[in-house]
């Protein structure tokens, strides 16, 4: 399990701080919420800012796209230090093509799934993605509680995924704590964002111990 804690619910004031502190107590890869005002009513990280959060850490950039024109900006974030940039393909004209173009850019692939969007959906992209990323809320804010009902559409999709012997990681996002990660590794996924579990919590290597602990259990 890889666990990405979402810099959307750091304390931006002290930013870099905030990215080491995760790192060291043993996130493996940084969630990067970028929204626009447009595809979700929030407005919240640019390319410049992931220009400064690549010089702060090691640690492997996965961008989340939440905005109307993914095609426009997806170059942008991956001249910043996108390592990952998922989509979602309501937002583009040709998803294929915005997900063969991010390839062809250096950077790894991934479709978002919303919570009400049906798996059938989103298969066509299988074999053109790295990863998909199964939306556990719906995407605009931090701190929303778990949606449940998501958790047979992981399942599904881990069985699709084992079937078809793909290469691409099932990456959860929303409303996952200590408390209910277990049920989202259960299901299927590996990758697992987590934005307030982590970072509102006081003691980030403690929660992340604890997060590891409730996975390893599976
Ligand atoms: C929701 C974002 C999530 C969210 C995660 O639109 O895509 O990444 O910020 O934060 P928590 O874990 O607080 O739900
Ligand atoms: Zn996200």
């Amino acid at each position: 399990m890889k666990l990405a804690p979402s810099i959307l619910s750091a304390d931006f004031s002290r930013l870099r701080d905030e990215i080491q502190a995760v790192e060291e107590a043993g996130a493996d890869w940084l969630h990067v919420d970028v929204m626009d005002g447009h595809y979700v009513p929030n407005i919240t990280i640019g390319p410049v800012v992931v220009e400064w959060v690549r010089k702060a850490t090691r640690l492997p950039l996965d961008v989340h796209l939440m905005i109307t024109d993914p095609d426009k900006y997806a170059p942008e974030f991956i001249k910043a230090g996108a390592d990952w940039v998922s989509i979602h393909p309501e937002t583009c004209k040709d998803p294929k093509a915005s997900l063969k173009k991010i390839r062809q850019l250096g950077a790894k692939c991934s479709v978002a799934v919303n919570p009400d969007v049906p798996l059938e959906n989103v298969e066509p992209y299988f074999s053109e993605i790295d990863m998909v990323l199964m939306m556990t809320v719906f995407p605009g804010f931090g701190g929303q509680a778990f949606i449940e009902d998501v958790i047979p559409k992981i399942k599904s999709t881990r069985r699709v995924i084992d079937q078809r012997k793909l290469a691409v990681l099932i990456e959860a996002d929303g409303g996952i704590k200590a408390e209910n990660i277990g049920r989202v590794v259960e299901a299927g996924a590996e990758v697992i964002v987590s934005g307030s579990g982590i970072f509102k919590t006081p003691d980030y290597a403690e929660t992340i111990r604890k997060m590891r602990k409730a996975a390893e259990k599976i």
